[in-house]
C-alpha cells in the first residue's frame, strides 16, 4: 500500500497538526437566564448547571466568566406574571428590569459584548412570539413588527451590542434596521436567528423562562424541520434587509443548514446550541452513559466544522475552563 490513511492519525501531536477545527474562546457566547431578584439565584431543573440570575449573582459570576476569557453574553429574562399581556408592551416599558441590567452591565463591564433576545414570549400572557388575534388564533405579522422595533430600540438605548430578533417574524430585520437607523444607532448590530426550526429542542429554556405557548405551537413562524431550502431563503431576506450575522437554531441536528448558509452567504454564521441539547448531555453523561467533557467537546468541534464562526452555547463557561487547562 502506498497510501495508508492511517499514517496522520499515528499520534496525538500528528493528529494535532493535520487538525482542522477547533473552538477557541473567539468562539463562544453564553447565554443566561435573568430575574428581577436582587441577590441569589436559583438552579433551573431541566439545565443542570444552569442558573437563573438575579442581580448580583450576575455581576459577580461576570468578573469570573471575563477572566476565563469570555467575549459576549446573550441576556435571557424571566417576567413576572404580573406584568405579561398580549402585546408584550412591558418590553420597552422603562420598568422593565432587563434594561437596567443591560445599563449596567455595559457600564461595569465595557468590553463585555451584550446580546439581547428580541420576541414577544417572555412579556406575553400567551406565550408565542407574536401578537395573537384570539379570535382567530392567528399571530399577526405586521402588528408584532411595531412591538419588536419598539424593544429594539429601548434595548440599543440600554447599550446592547447586538439585537437578536427571535421571533420570525416576516420583515422583522428590515424593520429593526430601519428603526434603529432613524434612531441614530447604526453602530448597533443585528444577530438575526435566520433559519430557526419549530423544534422539541427547545422545551427545558420554555421551562426556565416560563414562557411555553398557552395554546398550539409555533408552527406558523418558526421553520418546518422538513426543510432546507427553506433556510436559504429566510437567510437570503435578512441578509438584504441588513443582518450582520446569520443564525441557525437548533444546533446539532441542523448541521446541514450550518454548512449551507457558510457556503452560500458572506455574512458570519453563528449557531445556537439550545437547552434540549444541553439537557440531553448533561443528563446522558450523569447516568455514566458517556464523558460530558468529551461528549461537549465533540459537539462544539461538529459546529466548527459545519462551518459556524459563533457558538452559543450553556457550555461556553465549560469550555472556557478547559481551553484555560
Ligand atoms: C424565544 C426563544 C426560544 C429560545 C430562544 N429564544 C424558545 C422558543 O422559540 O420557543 C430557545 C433557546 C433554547 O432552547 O435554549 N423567542
Amino acid at each position: 500500500m502506498k497510501i495508508r490513511p492511517r499514517r496522520l492519525r499515528l499520534n496525538s501531536s500528528i493528529r494535532d497538526l493535520i487538525s482542522e477545527s477547533s473552538v477557541s474562546s473567539n468562539d463562544l457566547i453564553y447565554p443566561i437566564f435573568l430575574t428581577n431578584e436582587q441577590e441569589g439565584r436559583e438552579e433551573i431543573s431541566s439545565m443542570p448547571g444552569q442558573f437563573r440570575h438575579s442581580r448580583k449573582s450576575l455581576i459577580e459570576s461576570i468578573k469570573e466568566w471575563e477572566k476565563l476569557g469570555l467575549k459576549g453574553v446573550c441576556l435571557f429574562p424571566k417576567i413576572e406574571e404580573k406584568n405579561k399581556n398580549s402585546t408584550g408592551s412591558f418590553s420597552y416599558s422603562p420598568k422593565n428590569y432587563y434594561l437596567d441590567r443591560i445599563k449596567e452591565l455595559k457600564d461595569k463591564f465595557p468590553n463585555l459584548l451584550l446580546m439581547s433576545d428580541v420576541a414577544l414570549d417572555p412579556y406575553s400572557c400567551d406565550g408565542h412570539d407574536g401578537i395573537v388575534d384570539h379570535k382567530s388564533g392567528k399571530i399577526l405579522n405586521d402588528e408584532t413588527l411595531e412591538v419588536l422595533s419598539k424593544m429594539s430600540i429601548a434595548q440599543a438605548k440600554a447599550g446592547v451590542d447586538i439585537i437578536g430578533p427571535s421571533d420570525m417574524m416576516d420583515g422583522r430585520v428590515e424593520r429593526i434596521r430601519t428603526d434603529l437607523n432613524g434612531e441614530g444607532f447604526q453602530e448597533t448590530l443585528i444577530m438575526s436567528y435566520s433559519a430557526k426550526y419549530a423544534s422539541n429542542y427547545y422545551g427545558p429554556f420554555r421551562d426556565a423562562l416560563d414562557s411555553a405557548p398557552k395554546f398550539g405551537d409555533k408552527k406558523t413562524y418558526q421553520m418546518d424541520m422538513r426543510n432546507s431550502r427553506e433556510a436559504l431563503k429566510e437567510a437570503t431576506l435578512d441578509s438584504i434587509e441588513g443582518a450582520d450575522i446569520l443564525m441557525v437554531k437548533p444546533g446539532i441536528a441542523y448541521l446541514d443548514i450550518v454548512s449551507a448558509l457558510k457556503q452560500n452567504f458572506h455574512q458570519p454564521v453563528s449557531v445556537y446550541q439550545v437547552s434540549g441539547e444541553y439537557a440531553m448531555i448533561k443528563l446522558g453523561a450523569k447516568e455514566g452513559f458517556f464523558d460530558e467533557t468529551q461528549m461537549m467537546l465533540e459537539n462544539l468541534i461538529a459546529f466548527k466544522r459545519a462551518g459556524a464562526d459563533i457558538i452559543l452555547s450553556y457550555f461556553s463557561i465549560d469550555a472556557l475552563r478547559l481551553l484555560n487547562d
